[in-house]
């Protein structure tokens, strides 16, 4: 017998629902994927603006909601269960899709599960490349998060062995846009100046790679602050800034950190799978330094399709299906958000 789960997400500017199938040999295949973004509303703010996402994903929700069923076929009798982003993230933009689902699992009865958005970004990953190999290491780059993740059971087990110490790597893409000019998020247009730059025109500093720092932290900040001098350094020579060479340079130095933390974590771990997802993971050079590294290392890679390393419901779907399937025990109806829920805390009970 299969099962039918949807997944809600709310914890930034994304509202998302996601529909699943959970087959009875333990495959989740995906049926509707619907995103609402309030991306533009915070656009010219240069960073999402939390009272804004909130009142956009209430606006969002049942429309979104409605789409993804409309997409998938379905009636909401089909649903045999409902999760959602419990953390972490933004504490109003989270009570919204809390809300949302609480409403909904009442209203049809089913039961309702309380997940970690962190651990969605991973599950995610099942919906394009099948069951995860366990243990598996993630590497989790987005606006908020930056984080190497051991991955023993994606239902149950995710322990954090590194992460940032202070912006995380999307951050660090959208302040380093804004000092160049391009526009917010910074990801996607300093992807495509990069393309005609030279990546070793600047030597940007690698953050946290001395023989003293943390082996598996990062930190951006530092580089953030490199490129800034540097700009400002060629503005004040009166010289034109180069954007193609500057954003070719410091995508080098972000993706050189984070593949060779990587892959020396999964390596010194005796892990033979990487996964990397979250927003960043859609960088092309990130993938492909990314896939060079690991193939030498003789990794496997695994990087969702971007559509699935941003934000969405699908991911959320997909993580409920897989604690569905291990049989956890589902949350309260008093379930409430948690804006800092530990990474090792995949079901709120
Ligand atoms: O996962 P996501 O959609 O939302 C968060 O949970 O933060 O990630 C958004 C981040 C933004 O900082 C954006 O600039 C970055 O992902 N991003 C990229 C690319 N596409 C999106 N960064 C580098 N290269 C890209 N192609
Ligand atoms: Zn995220």
């Amino acid at each position: 017998m299969s099962r039918i789960i949807m997944g809600i997400e709310s914890s930034c500017d994304e509202t998302g629902v996601g529909l699943v199938r959970l087959a009875a040999n333990g495959t989740v295949e995906l049926l509707a994927d619907e995103v609402a973004s309030s991306v533009d509303q915070h656009a010219r703010f240069g960073g999402v603006v939390p009272e804004v996402a909130s009142r956009a994903h209430l606006e969002a929700m049942v429309p979104t909601v409605r789409r993804a069923f409309a997409t998938a076929g379905l009636s909401m009798s089909a649903v045999d269960a409902v999760a959602v982003t419990a953390g972490p993230g933004l504490a109003g933009a989270l009570l919204v899709g809390v809300s949302a689902a609480k409403a909904y699992a009442a209203a049809l009865d089913v039961p309702l599960y309380g997940v970690n958005h962190l651990a969605g970004h991973i599950a995610v990953d099942t919906l394009q490349h099948g069951p995860l190999p366990e243990p598996c290491l993630a590497l989790l780059v987005s606006g908020g998060h930056t984080q190497l993740l051991r991955v023993d059971d994606i239902a149950g087990k995710i322990t954090e062995i590194g992460s940032t110490v202070d912006d995380a790597a999307g951050e660090a893409y959208d302040k380093v846009a804004r000092l160049l000019d391009l526009p917010y998020p910074g990801g996607p247009p300093i992807d495509k100046a990069a393309r005609e730059g030279d990546p070793n025109a600047i030597a940007f500093p690698r953050g946290m790679t001395g023989p003293r720092d943390a082996k598996f932290d990062f930190s951006f900040s530092g580089l953030k602050t490199a490129v800034a001098r540097w700009v400002e350094a060629a503005q004040a020579r009166g010289e034109e800034v180069p954007v193609p060479d500057v954003a070719a340079s410091f995508q080098e130095a972000v993706a050189d950190v984070l593949t060779a933390k990587a892959v020396r974590a999964a390596t010194e771990s005796g892990i033979g799978t990487l996964v990397i997802s979250g927003g960043v993971a859609a960088n092309s050079r990130l993938s492909g330094l990314a896939a060079d590294r690991c193939a030498e290392a003789g990794i496997e890679l695994r990087v969702p399709r971007p559509r699935l390393c941003t934000d969405n419901g699908a991911m959320i779907a997909a993580l409920g299906a897989h604690v569905v399937a291990a049989g956890c025990a589902p949350s309260p109806l008093h379930l409430s958000a948690n804006p800092a829920l530990p990474v090792s805390t995949v079901t709120v009970s």
